[in-house]
């Protein structure tokens, strides 16, 4: 399709562990368009984080095709990937991605400054996800679930195409999953984020246009018949 922001084909990922080889993504394809969100979920291990890193260009695949906003992958230099990562690619990673010597605000300007934005609406996405007590803050002086949350901000602070989120509320209580993933989802939809969303938060994976199964290497369709 040439509306794919992110297209993978038959896309084959393994690790070497001393003499020990694992293939963990093996004939991955995946199509992700403008504006649609995607839930993957998967057993602890089947390679959700290591997708993720293939799509944002952390990792090389060992075999097959990547293209990102009609580019393909052997066309990109590391310094364009870097640049994607900047400006375009959001990615949520699974700890965090705060930096520990800067304040929540600073951590959310210093995102917005590094895609090139002058002004910013950290603030207000503070406010909306209910951690503005936290902006003055360091990363170290808020809890696990107010640093995922500022995370969040962070992210959608660079105003990014794609949002690439790794279990976005994994780390936060049922309640406050419950109350901030909706908040996430809209600002995902307000913005027409396209969106790669690692989950297995019945609350958010629902709300996304389809749900994937990473199993054996491979995405599959969800059977939605099925509970989590
Ligand atoms: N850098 C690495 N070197 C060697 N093996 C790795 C590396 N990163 C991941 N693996 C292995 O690859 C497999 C997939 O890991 P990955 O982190 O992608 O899984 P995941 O689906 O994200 O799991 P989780 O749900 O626990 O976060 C695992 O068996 C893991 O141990
Ligand atoms: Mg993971």
């Amino acid at each position: 399709m040439d509306d794919a922001l992110i297209q993978a084909r038959n896309l084959s990922r393994s690790y070497r562990n001393g003499r020990e080889q694992i293939t963990v993504l093996h004939g991955l394809s995946l199509e992700l368009r403008q504006g649609e969100a995607v839930a993957v979920i998967g057993p602890s291990g089947s390679g959700k984080s290591t997708l993720l890193n293939l799509l944002n260009g952390l990792i090389p695949p060992d075999s097959g095709e990547l293209q990102v906003f009609g580019r393909r992958r052997s066309t990109l230099t590391e310094r364009d990937w870097a640049e994607l990562r900047r400006t375009r690619i959001a990615t949520l990673f699974q700890d965090g991605n705060l930096i520990p010597t800067l304040t929540v605000s600073r951590n959310i300007a210093f995102r917005a400054g590094l895609a090139g934005l002058s002004q910013h609406d950290g603030e207000a996405l503070l406010e909306h996800l209910a951690i503005a007590d936290t902006a003055h803050r360091y990363p170290d002086q808020i809890s696990g679930g107010q640093r995922q949350r500022a995370a969040l901000a962070c992210a959608f602070v660079m105003q990014p195409d794609v949002m690439l989120a790794d279990e976005p509320t994994g780390s936060l209580d049922y309640a406050t999953a419950q109350r901030v993933a909706p908040l996430f989802f809209d600002a995902i939809r307000e913005r027409g984020l396209a969106a790669l969303i690692v989950t297995h938060n019945p609350e958010l994976a629902r709300r996304c246009d389809r749900i994937l199964e990473l199993r054996q290497g491979a995405l599959r369709p969800w059977d939605s018949a099925r509970s989590f």
